[in-house]
Order: C-alpha cells, then sequence, then structure tokens
C-alpha cells in the first residue's frame, strides 16, 4: 500500500511531535552533539562525526572523534593534516578509504568554499565521502535545514513504524517517502537524531522495547504484534574467501613495514608485506627474500564487508641492507603502537611477536 494514504497530515505532525518531546527529556549525549533545542554545532564536528560514524557504532567512535578534534580543532587544520599522520591516526575504525576522503574533503571545503561547510544538501554532496545520507544529515544537524537522512536505524524505525515489508535493498524507495513524509519544517537536526537516538536505544534490532516507545501507538508493526519482522531483508550472500601470505621479517629488534598503495583495501596503510589476496586456496609462498622462513601455525583471520580472509604468516630474521631497494621502513618493535596499523596487521604483529624468531 501507498505509504501517503495510511496518515493524514495531522498523524504525520503528531509522530514527530511525540518523537521530539521525547528526544527533548532523553536525547544522548554525544561530544558533537548541542542539546537538544540548541540551533548551533559545527559543522566541522557534524561532518567529522558522520564520516566516522559510517558502519560504526556511537562507542568505537567516540575516542576517535576525541584524538581527531584535539588535534585538528577545525577543517583549516585538517586541511594542512600530514596524510600519513592522519591515516595513522584513524587506523583500527576500519573503511579507510573514509580516512583518505577526508583529508581529500577538508582540502576541497578549503579551496572551493572558502573554508566553510556548504549548508545545502546538493552541494555536500558533491564533496568527497559525502553520499546522499551523510550530506542530509549534515544539512539537517549542522544547519538546521530540512533534509530526510536515513540510517541503518532510522530505516528499521521507519519500516515497523509503516510496516513496510517489501524486502530491502528494494523496499528503500518506499522507507524513504515514508521518512520524508513524517519529517518535521522545524528542528530538523533535532528529529534526525531524535530518529537515530530511537533505532539506537528502544526501536533495537532483535528486543524493540515497545514498552517505553514514545511511538507505539503510531507504529504499524506493533499493532501487527510482529515489530522485530521488520525491516524484511533479502537473504544475504555467502561472503566469498580470501587466502594469501604475509612476510614478518625482522631485523635488530625492528620489523620491516610498507604503505599499502593508495587504490583498494587498506589503501594507504602501514603494514607488513603481503602477497596477493586470492579467492580460494592461497598460491605457493613467493618469499620476498632469501632467508630461513619459518610459518606459524594458525593463519590469521580477518572479516571484512565482503569477503573474509585467512593469511598464512610466515616470519624471517634478515640482516638489514637485505630490504634495500623495497619501498619500507624498519619499525621498532617495541613501538609499533604507533605505527597505525590496521586491525588486520594489528592481529599478524600479536601472533608473530610471540614466537621466537630465530636469528643468524
Ligand atoms: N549515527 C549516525 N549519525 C549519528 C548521530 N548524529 N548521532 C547518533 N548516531 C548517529
Amino acid at each position: 500500500m501507498p505509504v501517503d494514504s495510511k496518515l493524514t497530515a495531522s498523524a504525520e505532525k503528531l509522530i514527530s511531535e511525540k518523537l521530539l518531546v521525547h528526544y527533548d527529556r532523553h536525547a544522548r549525549t554525544l561530544p558533537w552533539r548541542a542539546p537538544p533545542g540548541a540551533n548551533a554545532t559545527d559543522p566541522y564536528r557534524v561532518w567529522l562525526s558522520e564520516i566516522m560514524l559510517q558502519q560504526t557504532t556511537v562507542a568505537a567512535v567516540i575516542p576517535y572523534f576525541e584524538k581527531f578534534t584535539t588535534r585538528w580543532p577545525d577543517v583549516a587544520a585538517l586541511a594542512a593534516a600530514d596524510e600519513a599522520e592522519l591515516m595513522a591516526a584513524w587506523a583500527g575504525l576500519g573503511y579507510y578509504a573514509r580516512a583518505r576522503n577526508l583529508i581529500a574533503c577538508a582540502r576541497a571545503v578549503a579551496r572551493d568554499h572558502g573554508g566553510a561547510f556548504p549548508p545545502d544538501a546538493e552541494t555536500l554532496r558533491t564533496l568527497p565521502g559525502v553520499g546522499a545520507y551523510t550530506s542530509a544529515a549534515i544539512s539537517a544537524i549542522a544547519f538546521g535545514r530540512r533534509a530526510v537522512a536515513v540510517d541503518a536505524n532510522v530505516e528499521r524505525v521507519v519500516a515497523r513504524l509503516f510496516a513496510i515489508d517489501t524486502p530491502l535493498p528494494g523496499g528503500r524507495r518506499e522507507i524513504d517517502a515514508a521518512a520524508d513524509s513524517i519529517t518535521p519544517d522545524m528542528r530538523a537536526g533535532d528529529f534526525t537524531q531524535a530518529m537515530m537516538d530511537l533505532g539506537a536505544t528502544i526501536c533495537t534490532s532483535r528486543r524493540p522495547a515497545c514498552g517505553i516507545c514514545p511511538l507505539r501507538e503510531d507504529c504499524a508493526a506493533f499493532r501487527a504484534a510482529d515489530p522485530a519482522a521488520f525491516p524484511v531483508k533479502a537473504p544475504k550472500k555467502a561472503k566469498p574467501h580470501r587466502a594469501g601470505h604475509a612476510w614478518w621479517i625482522e631485523s635488530d629488534d625492528h620489523v620491516w613495514l610498507e604503505r599499502r598503495p593508495d587504490k583498494g583495501l587498506l589503501g594507504g596503510m602501514r603494514g607488513v608485506p603481503t602477497s596477493p589476496w586470492r579467492e580460494g586456496e592461497a598460491m605457493a609462498p613467493d618469499y620476498p627474500v632469501a632467508s630461513g622462513w619459518t610459518e606459524l601455525a594458525e593463519p590469521v583471520a580477518h572479516v571484512f564487508t565482503h569477503f573474509s580472509l585467512s593469511l598464512t604468516v610466515h616470519t624471517a630474521c634478515v640482516e638489514r641492507d637485505c630490504m634495500a631497494g623495497r619501498d619500507g621502513e624498519w619499525w621498532p618493535k617495541a613501538d609499533l603502537a604507533t605505527a597505525g596499523l590496521p586491525t588486520l596487521f594489528g592481529k599478524i604483529a600479536e601472533a608473530a611477536m610471540k614466537e621466537d624468531i630465530p636469528c643468524p
């Protein structure tokens, strides 16, 4: 059934009013957020938080947000940041294309927009790393403009409120239209964040707390007695598996690290050298230097969004000049925490450093 036939305009208005009253009392206090009703928020902080929050939980983001805003307090500072330093500061947060886009976006704001984020979603969307959701969220939260920002939390709330049973991703258009129908003209930023909070704290994925939901009486899924059945999702495809080799090369309490090519997964991040990662079985190892190599008993496993990976870790201790001519650096093992290793390479380091690696 088309969404707009289900609710009258006054019912739509009532939903946003009830939600905002609830938000005024229960809004989460978050470091990038203004209190309910405040109409000034620093667009830099909103933008930075929204990029960090893409596919990442609030709890994981908070320490990174604090670190970044202390080190780079405004967009001009971030535009002038050293790229390698920024990538290292992002290490562990995942989805590293976000970090590369972050610096490109700060530079575009500095160069093309006089150092100020544009307020409208359409212009925001032209910036690197800023898509439909993020541009709407920034426009609403930082500038109070009416914009409809539908993230996974909002998607779930709206699918339940209107009992939209078209499976995702196809059902997304209906959900967007329904979200638009209940978005008010005033307090757009508070409304957006109230929807996010409702999804994160009450209208949760598995066990929604309908007993304390301010929108229970308006919720078609609650009336149908099965809110957790929404949103309906198309069956997930099995993740492919890839395999390869990683080379842990030591010399004098140092380990050999290289920066990965800018394009591709973990692009621009530091790590130990690896073979290509192939679907199915790993190829035979193609050792990067002639040495006495030892293979760790257990491969290191890691799951990315689109595939799972296992890397067989090979260790060796070599003379320093063995690596001459390769693009990389000897990093003190005692200082590995400052190398900005992404989680995969952190796991490899942890596994390799448990071993006793014999030196010639
Ligand atoms: N997830 C994405 N954006 C958010 C925000 N502004 N507040 C809370 N959770 C969010």
